[in-house]
C-alpha cells in the first residue's frame, strides 16, 4: 500500500517522505519532482508559461501514474488534496496522512522560499488558502500535528507507530 504525505506548504512532505521511505524500504516520489521532470520547466515556469489549469492538469494525471507501484511514500504538492477527485483518488488505495503543521510554523519555514510557490501570493492569499485547503486534508486517514518541536526523524519514528503493515516493505524490515 501506498502512502500520500499531504499538507500546506512548508509542512514538510519531501523531508519526511524521503525518510519515511528510507525507514520503510519503498520507493520515494515526489509528485512536483514528477511533474517538472515531464514538463522539462520548473514548477514557476508551468504556472508562469501555461497558468494553474495547465498544472493542475499534469498534477492530476502523475498523481493517477503512481498506481502503478505497490509499495511507496509520495509527497504531494500542497493543492494535491483539496480536489475531490484526487481525494477519492489517494483514498481508494491509499493511506493518507495529514502533516498537520501549525500556521506559524508554515510562515517560518516558507521565509525566503516564497519565490519556488506560485501559490504562495502574499500573507492574506495564503492564510485564505490554509483555512479553505484545512477541510480537505482533514479527510486524509491520520492526520500529524506538528509544532515545530521535532526533528524529521522524530516525526518519521512517530508516524510510523501509526501507519498500516501493508505499508511496510515486502521484507516488513524497517532500516535503522
Ligand atoms: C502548490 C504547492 C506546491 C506545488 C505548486 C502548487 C499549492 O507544492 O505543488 O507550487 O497549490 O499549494 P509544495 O506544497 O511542495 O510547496
Amino acid at each position: 500500500m501506498r502512502v500520500y504525505l499531504v499538507g500546506f506548504m512548508g509542512a514538510g512532505k519531501t523531508t519526511i517522505g524521503r525518510l519515511l521511505a528510507t525507514r520503510l524500504r519503498v520507493p520515494f516520489y515526489d509528485l512536483d519532482e514528477l511533474i517538472a521532470a515531464a514538463e522539462g520547466r520548473s514548477i514557476r515556469q508551468i504556472f508562469d508559461e501555461s497558468g494553474e489549469q495547465v498544472f493542475r492538469s499534469r498534477e492530476r494525471e502523475l498523481l493517477r501514474a503512481t498506481r502503478f507501484t505497490d509499495h511507496g511514500v509520495i509527497a504531494t504538492g500542497g493543492g494535491t488534496f483539496a480536489f475531490d477527485d484526487n481525494i477519492m483518488f489517494i483514498k481508494a488505495d491509499g493511506f493518507s496522512v495529514y502533516l498537520d503543521a501549525e500556521y506559524r510554523v508554515l510562515m517560518r519555514r516558507l521565509e525566503g522560499k516564497t519565490t519556488e510557490r506560485p501559490m504562495f501570493k502574499d500573507e492574506a492569499a495564503a492564510a485564505a488558502l490554509y483555512h479553505h485547503r484545512a477541510r480537505y486534508y482533514r479527510l486524509a486517514d491520520f492526520s500529524m500535528a506538528i509544532s515545530g518541536a521535532e526533528t524529521p526523524m522524530e516525526i518519521v519514528e512517530r508516524l510510523l507507530l501509526h501507519l498500516p503493515k501493508a505499508c511496510f516493505g515486502p521484507d516488513n524490515a524497517l532500516v535503522q
